[in-house]
């Protein structure tokens, strides 16, 4: 039997959706059994109604973390869940959720980690100038944005760029790479070990994408003449 996962959001859901889409292809080593909103309002929510998983909702507000954290953990271990995808759940898990689900507990930050933990990923890259941005899947640990790197994509920060412009830029990768990275932890290709995250997994190479444009003169990024 394939792992149950559980993906957990805040809203809108479009990770979660590209979570979902891979784990209805027969080869995906997991399957979704479970999405748990800790906001009512998430839209996510209807996406996971309509592709037939079992939804619900674990309110965070207006309750201590404690209390929310035991029901969520309950919730899982009710649905007989192995692994745990965070997919723009925006509630920072204690130390003890954390240390409790250490090696199972996956999340997808929109920057190439360890640069621009937190929000405002996008509006904080364009105003340091980076030439690369992009997304990172990691293991999560007690330290907010920290944990052991699964996979990371890059993509170009283009003049002229805005921070609409650079978001979907990065969330097209973001629906490519999480599933991807997901699969490696499910089947065993990826794991923790020293604090580092190995990754054992054929095509892991491709998970970093990094193109240059073409500059008349130059060599091409191939190396041809
Ligand atoms: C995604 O870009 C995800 O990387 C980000 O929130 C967005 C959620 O979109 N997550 C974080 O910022 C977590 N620190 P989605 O709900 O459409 O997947």
């Amino acid at each position: 039997m394939r792992p149950r996962v559980a993906v957990l959001i805040s809203g809108r859901g479009s990770n979660m959706a590209a979570l979902l889409a891979a784990a209805r292809l027969p080869g995906f080593p997991a399957e979704v059994s479970l999405v748990v909103s800790n906001r009512p309002d998430a839209a996510g929510l209807a996406l996971a109604q309509a592709a037939g998983v079992p939804a619900q909702v674990v309110e965070s507000r207006g309750r201590p973390r404690e209390a929310f954290e035991a029901a969520l953990d309950s919730a899982l271990e009710a649905a007989g869940i192995r692994y745990v995808a965070l997919a723009g759940f925006m509630r920072v898990l204690s130390p003890a959720f954390t240390a409790k689900w250490e090696g199972r507990l996956v999340n997808i930050h929109p920057s190439l980690l360890p640069a621009f933990p937190g929000l405002d990923t996008h509006a904080r890259a364009l105003a340091a100038g980076v030439r690369l941005h992009g997304c990172t899947v990691h293991f999560v640990t007690s330290g907010v944005d920290e944990g052991p790197i699964i996979a990371q994509a890059a993509v170009p920060v283009l003049e002229g760029d805005d921070e609409a412009a650079l978001a979907a830029r990065v969330l097209q990768q973001e629906h490519l790479l999480y599933p991807a990275a997901l699969g490696w932890v499910a089947s065993g290709h990826a794991w923790l070990e020293g604090g580092r995250c190995i990754v054992a997994a054929k095509g892991a190479g491709a998970a970093l994408s990094n193109p240059l444009p073409d500059v008349p003169g130059l060599p091409t990024q191939a190396g041809s003449e």
